[in-house]
């Protein structure tokens, strides 16, 4: 996996039809996704419960790009090797969901997987400063995490703060929740790479109508990078 700052656009699975995982993913990525979002979460550390390594495991045949997993868990560690058996390329912990972020870190990174952290709404950037060199992308999130379709949380300041403190980093910045063609320049602006989106992707489109997909990656695209111009 090579590092750049280019707009990147990866859908959510959890707007896909859960019936039909495999055909979404393949219809999201022929229609254009960088990488596939997968959120798993417990029912426990947010209020909603989704999936776990065995159906991780079962997407993976199906993404030829990035599989980029979300953990909204907690605890963390004990799950790392399965998720890394079950081939996630990138595997992201909350740095709310305990007090070791930088062992667990550590140890997605010895499982060899590239590490990410996330930040809920109302964690300070700040969080992250020691952790940075251990970090392969931090998430920002801008709704509270457990469910799609919630509204944008204008987070701006801290993706700006984020992106100075990175400096020359290998370091992607990703932004999760309510992202859409309005709120996508505002996110790139600030220093945003990654951008997830479940609803925004997933709208209005199927796996017999893959078309609209297309369309809605494009437009989250565009109005992106026309931030950067
Ligand atoms: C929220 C998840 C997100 C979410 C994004 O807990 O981490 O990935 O599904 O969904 P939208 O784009 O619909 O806000
Ligand atoms: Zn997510």
């Amino acid at each position: 996996m090579s590092f750049d700052r280019t707009i990147k656009i990866a859908p959510s699975i959890l707007s896909a039809d859960f019936a039909n995982f495999g055909q979404e993913i393949q219809a999201i990525e022929a229609q254009g996704a960088d990488w596939v979002h997968v959120d798993v979460m417990d029912g426990h550390f947010v209020p909603n419960l989704t999936f776990g390594p065995p159906a991780v495991k079962a997407f993976r045949p199906h993404v030829k790009t990035i599989m980029d997993v979300h953990l909204m868990i907690t605890p963390v560690d004990p799950y790392i090797q399965a998720y890394a058996d079950a081939g996630a390329d990138i595997l992201t912990a909350h740095v709310e969901a305990g007090p070791h972020t930088h062992r667990t870190l550590q140890a997605i990174r010895a499982a060899g997987m590239k590490a990410g952290v996330a930040l809920n709404p109302g964690t300070p950037a700040e969080t992250v400063e020691q952790l940075l060199d251990l970090t392969d992308l931090v998430c920002v999130m801008t709704v509270n995490p457990g469910f799609g379709g919630q509204k944008f949380i204008d987070m701006t300041n801290k993706i700006r703060r984020l992106r100075q403190m990175i400096g020359d980093r290998p370091v992607h910045i990703e932004i999760d929740g309510g992202v859409d063609p309005k709120t996508a320049p505002l996110v790139a602006a600030a220093g945003a790479d990654v951008l997830v989106a479940g609803s925004a992707v997933f709208k209005g489109g199927s796996v017999e109508n893959p078309s609209i997909y297309g369309e809605n990656i494009r437009a989250v695209r565009a109005a992106a990078k026309s931030a950067l111009t």
